[in-house]
């Protein structure tokens, strides 16, 4: 595998979607100690100080349509999970699609974006930003009620070397128990760290709020919704509000 170390980048997002347009192998990683323009899903910004947390971006040629990039996502969120799990002893919960909270606050985001090229073979990139080691006080104001770090939760350090071999770990096995056995499997593991399954949610998508109950996911990833009518919404992209 290769990897990509930078001490500071605009996004490892942009620099990762550069290298798999030019035919980076898949696994290539790009990881930085500071990104400038960190990007977070739905147009906003990630904030990614130097030397807090893990902002990296890994590059995936699954052998699968497009529209089943939103599986990688949750599988992500699941390794995350065991990842954390195993280095700090901490259960985390995901918010569906891609949050990992603790105690109801954000630490980690997942951003998938696929480069499709008609021309290549399509890859999925996915960033991952895991707040690590920041203080409170290190938060931007408008987010400390919304944003947590794994040191504020657990109240030590926490090696990042040590859970960026961690998470690549647990990722490299998801995602080969994925090419074998599907999705089915890891579906499974993900309900089991998901707290939004069985609630009363409000979806905020771009084309406005759905209110209903969140029954759960499908197959491809997608979250489903049953509204105080009956209706079942399939939701690709949203924020929950709990
Ligand atoms: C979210 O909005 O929850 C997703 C945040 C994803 C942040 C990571 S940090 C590494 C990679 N590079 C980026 O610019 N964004 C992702």
């Amino acid at each position: 595998h290769f990897v990509h170390f930078e001490e500071e980048v605009a996004s490892t997002q942009k620099i990762a979607l550069k290298l798999a347009y030019e035919g980076a192998k898949e696994g290539t990683l790009v990881i930085s100690e500071l990104q400038t323009a960190g990007r977070g899903r739905m147009g906003r910004k990630w904030f990614s100080p130097k030397g807090t947390g893990i902002w990296m971006s890994l590059i995936l040629r699954p052998p699968i349509p497009p529209q089943k990039a939103p599986q990688l996502t949750l599988l992500t969120a699941v390794a995350i999970c065991q990842a954390i799990q195993q280095v700090t002893g901490i259960v985390p919960d995901i918010k569906w699609p891609n949050d990992i909270l603790l105690n109801g606050k954000k630490c980690v985001g997942i951003l998938t974006e696929l480069q499709a090229d008609p021309d290549r073979v399509h890859s999925v990139i996915i960033g991952i930003g895991v707040n690590v080691n920041q203080t409170v006080e290190q938060f931007p104001e408008d987010i400390r009620t919304i944003a947590t770090s794994l040191a504020i939760e657990k109240g030590e350090r926490i090696k990042r070397a040590r859970l960026v071999q961690e998470i690549l770990l647990q990722l490299e096995k998801l995602y080969h128990q994925y090419l074998q056995h599907g999705f089915r499997p890891i579906k499974l593991l993900w309900e089991g760290y998901a707290v939004s399954i069985g609630k009363k949610i409000t979806a905020r998508t771009l084309n406005g709020s759905i209110k209903g109950t969140a029954l759960g996911i499908t197959d491809e990833g997608l979250l489903m919704l049953e509204d105080e009518d009956k209706h079942i919404h399939y939701i690709h992209s949203a924020d929950i509000q709990l």
